[in-house]
């Protein structure tokens, strides 16, 4: 089984920690976010990954192979311009000879593919949408059906007096080749807006697989990749790579006179000084060095951030190689990668571009 995955947004959401990394290649709980994608594809049959190019590919590629280390194969596509979410798909074409899985890049869920399939083949669809419910979907495409599953209405973005249910689409699609004869070639094009669209004015077989179950969030923006974070590490979000309370890496040394406290993971060769607390949850990624005294609480850090004595992180994520002064503060901020924050420096509510050097 084929899964085809969007990749090709620019991350305008996540900005400025996808100024120089992917969406697709943010760390969650110190791996790619991909990563975990591919893993739950793997569990449920999926041997060959296309994944649709576009911004920073290459640290993609760079990363995953052609993924025989995982056993599976892994084509990199590229679009010569974003094609959109339908004309992305389109460009995979030939590749896309049987009934194949299309997935948004964004979303991490742990979706029941198998089942999905199975009603899928069950009811003779040419297309299937995975939905989940969202207190709020005027961000997402709400999605109406009919008491047998199939899709009645598909409302991309809806308006207040639109919201007529809150099934949304999960952005985890099964699509026959068919679909693909009502997408043309080398043309921006929505599937949202138009493939679906005209897979209902000709009455095709086009159904809803309803999931209220499983677990289900798009990491688009950062509060929803923190979130994300948080779930995996707290067990919300089922992580079989984690084991309970504080996990340190290899090389990791920490001060028996530090605190951490709650769900903490800790990289490898890090260490975390005197007096330090650790207030969970929280993740640190490889060769972090948190100084004497200093206090993070409900962050994430990426790899290679450097923290100075007495200072104090919350709500925050700090990206490659951030570098924190001592006696500062940052609260509810995000950091690009290769950031510089002098002493005594209090930052709120701040997004700070990479290689920023900020001076007192
Ligand atoms: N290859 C390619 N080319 N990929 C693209 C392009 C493009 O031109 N434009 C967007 N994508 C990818 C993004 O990288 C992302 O993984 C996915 O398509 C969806 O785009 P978003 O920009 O994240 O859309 P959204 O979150 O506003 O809405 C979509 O997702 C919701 C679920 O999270 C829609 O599919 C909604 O209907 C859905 O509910
Ligand atoms: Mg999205």
């Amino acid at each position: 089984m084929k899964a085809l995955i969007l990749v090709g947004g620019l991350g305008t959401r996540l900005r400025p920690l996808t100024i120089n990394t992917p969406k697709a290649m943010m760390p969650v709980l110190n791996r790619p976010f991909m990563a975990h994608v591919i893993d739950h594809l793997r569990k449920h049959g999926v041997d060959e990954i296309i994944l649709t190019r576009g911004h920073l590919a290459k640290q993609m590629e760079s990363y995953f192979g052609d993924g025989s280390k995982l056993g599976i194969t892994i084509r990199y596509i590229d679009e010569s311009r974003p094609l959109g979410t339908a004309g992305g798909i389109k460009n995979c074409e030939q590749y896309l000879n049987d009934t194949f899985f299309a997935l948004n890049g964004d979303v991490f869920s742990t979706i029941n593919l198998t089942e999905m399939l199975k009603a899928h083949r069950g009811k003779g669809a040419v297309a299937t949408i995975a939905l989940t419910p969202v207190e709020n979907p005027s961000a997402f495409g709400l999605v109406e059906t009919e008491s047998d599953g199939r899709i009645k209405r598909f409302i991309e973005k809806p308006k207040p007096d639109e919201m007529t249910t809150d099934m949304i689409n999960a952005g985890c699609y099964i699509l026959e080749p068919e679909v693909l004869g009502y997408i043309q070639h080398d043309t921006v094009t929505s599937i949202e807006r138009e493939t679906f669209q005209s897979l209902l004015k000709n009455h095709r077989p086009f159904y809803a697989y309803n999931d209220r179950e499983s677990y289900w969030i798009d990491m688009g923006n950062r509060d929803k990749y923190c979130q994300l974070n948080m779930d995996m590490l707290t067990g919300r979000c089922p992580c079989p790579a984690l084991s309970s309370g504080v996990q340190t890496g290899e090389g990791t040394v920490v001060d028996s006179s530090a605190k951490l406290e709650g769900r903490v993971v800790v990289g490898n060769n890090c260490r975390i000084g005197a007096g330090v607390t650790i207030a969970g949850p929280a993740i640190f990624g490889d060769n972090c060095t948190i100084s004497d005294n200093s206090f993070i609480g409900n962050a994430v850090f990426w790899n290679g951030v450097k923290v100075g004595n007495n200072s104090s992180i919350d709500n925050s994520i700090l990206a490659d190689n951030c570098l924190v002064s001592e006696c500062s503060r940052i609260s509810t901020s995000a950091l690009a990668d290769g950031v510089f924050i002098p002493s005594s420096m209090i930052l709120i509510d701040s997004q700070i571009w990479p290689g920023t050097i900020l001076s007192n």
